[in-house]
């Protein structure tokens, strides 16, 4: 008797052959009974689904997150009470602007998503590499993404509408300026920090709410590579890297730190604590130092795992919350309906997706449905309010009622124009905190790129850069006149 694993079919019958069709004779046709074959090629055509339309090239890992300070006098969250206490993991890096196909090493922000599977739901913060981000206003994201991902007619990377978005919003020179800095291009995900970027809250048992910037630092220490660097390594460095190391048990980690501020200190603050192109300087408010991020379990399927690993800002869970931050309020809503275009309506459902903690609701049904009774999750009641709660048909928690989020200002609904609110002077406090090879380098790196673009863009970043240091200006159009200079020469 064979001890080997039977192949089988979808409906788990026996296949008894895999090396050849049925066929009418051995040179003749396929019959119309080849439903082996049929299953089979009927799901290879179906393998894909659409990738993201944003940092569609990714890696992830799994590991645990540990408390090392009790959070308890700022948040109920119960991941975040005792120290000491594990939560596990999922965190998934990504370029943005390539397909899933694209390159590792491209001067671009890297994604840094974390699921935290707490035993009061899942919360993620879907944060980047860096603690801002290219515009405060969520209505230019898709412009702005367009503008980053291949030109609709060239299918190529186009320099001209890059700038010419950056040229067009002021805003985006801070983070433009780590784009283009050494952090541009990191080593590997494994070398770089991650930020929750948003301010986002949470809430202690009093009903006060803290509003709290989100910091991982890299305990391998950050790594960069510059443009010329970058070119030596493997396309799929990154995923190399961080597979090889976890593979290898040289678990990656991050210590993980929250700057605070209260409500009263941000009413009070001279920046805007929900402007998202701004930091908050860690003179006014340090970093508390609260955990450790580990990765330490390569996935097993990168597609189940990987490509479905579902992440939003708005899974939260009791104790922390959202902020007023226009883009943040935006992409509460993006993701879920993201995910249910890419994975359907009950993405929720996948394995990797699934909270840790049961899941009790009346949402029933949808496409690929898979859980009932027999997971002990729902209950047979598919409405509420019901007579049923003694038989366990799931009630509302009115203990983890959010305390109300105030609103700052006299507010008036309408469109504010938000266009000018100082674009740089973070910006400028960022260059001037270069060294000298920092500045050549960033300097060089805008001015390469900007060679191709129309003179009326490069003059406008010129006159940017230049406000917000006058030295970073100068540079910039010295760099750009060398490489046209350059350009010009190899062409005659
Ligand atoms: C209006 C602003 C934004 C919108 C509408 C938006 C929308 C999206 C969408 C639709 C996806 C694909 C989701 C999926 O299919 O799984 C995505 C992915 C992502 N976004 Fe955003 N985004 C915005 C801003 C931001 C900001 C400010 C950050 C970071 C601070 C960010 C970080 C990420 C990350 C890390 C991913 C990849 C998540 C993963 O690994 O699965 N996005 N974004």
């Amino acid at each position: 008797m064979s001890h080997h694993t039977r192949y089988t079919m979808a409906n788990g019958a026996p296949v008894p052959n895999d090396d050849v069709s049925l066929t009418a004779g051995e040179r003749g046709p396929l019959t119309f009974d080849n439903w082996r074959l049929f299953e089979k090629l009927a799901h290879f055509n179906r393998e894909q689904i659409p990738e993201r339309v944003v940092h569609a090239r990714g890696s992830a890992a799994f590991g645990t997150f540990t408390l090392s300070d009790d959070l308890s006098d700022i948040t109920i969250a119960d991941f975040l009470n005792k120290a000491g206490k594990t939560t596990p993991v999922a965190l998934r890096f990504s370029t943005v602007a390539g397909g899933q196909d694209s390159g590792d090493n491209v001067r671009d922000v890297r994604g840094f998503a974390l699921k935290f599977y707490t035993e009061q739901g899942n919360y993620d913060i879907v944060g980047n590499n860096t603690p801002v981000f290219f515009i405060r206003e969520p209505s230019k994201f898709p412009d702005f993404i367009h503008t980053q991902k291949k030109d609709p007619r060239s299918n190529l990377v186009n320099w001209q509408n890059r700038w010419e978005f950056w040229a067009n919003h002021p805003q985006a020179f801070h983070q433009v300026t780590i784009l283009m800095s050494d952090r541009g291009i990191p080593y590997s995900y494994r070398t770089m920090n991650g930020y929750g970027s948003h301010t986002l809250s949470m809430w202690n048992r009093d009903g006060e709410r803290v509003w709290v910037k989100w910091h991982f630092k890299t305990n391998q220490g950050i790594q960069n590579v510059t443009d010329e660097q970058a070119l030596t390594l493997a396309p799929d460095h990154h995923q190399r890297d961080l597979f090889s190391h976890i593979e290898n048990g040289d678990f990656p980690s991050w210590t993980v730190k929250l700057q605070v501020m209260t409500e009263a200190e941000a009413r009070a603050y001279r920046i805007n604590p929900f402007d998202l192109t701004k930091v908050w300087p860690h003179a006014d408010f340090p970093l508390r130092e609260i955990g450790q991020l580990e990765l330490n379990r390569n996935p097993d399927n990168y597609f189940a795992e990987v490509e479905q690993l579902a992440f939003s800002p708005s899974n939260f869970v009791p104790g922390v919350g959202a902020s007023p931050d226009k883009v943040l309020q935006s992409r509460l809503w993006s993701y879920a309906d993201a995910h249910r275009y890419r994975l359907t309506a009950n993405y929720a459902q996948l394995p990797v997706n699934r909270p840790h903690c049961p899941v009790n609701h009346y949402q029933r049904d949808g496409l690929m449905a898979g859980m009932h009774r027999e997971d002990g999750q729902y209950s047979l009641t598919n409405f509420y309010p019901n007579d049923r709660v003694e038989n366990g048909a799931p009630v509302p928690a009115p203990e983890f009622i959010e305390p109300p989020m105030p609103l700052e200002e006299e507010a008036w609904v309408g469109y504010f124009d938000n266009s000018e609110d100082d674009n740089v002077s973070q910006a400028g406090n960022l260059y001037r905190s270069f060294d000298e090879g920092q500045r050549e380098r960033i300097t060089n790196v805008i001015g390469s790129t900007l060679v191709d673009v129309s003179a009326s863009v490069q003059q406008r970043v010129i006159a940017i850069c230049s406000a917000a240091d006058p030295d970073y200006g100068t540079r910039v159009e010295a760099a750009l006149a060398a490489h046209t200079q350059k350009a010009v020469s190899d062409h005659i």
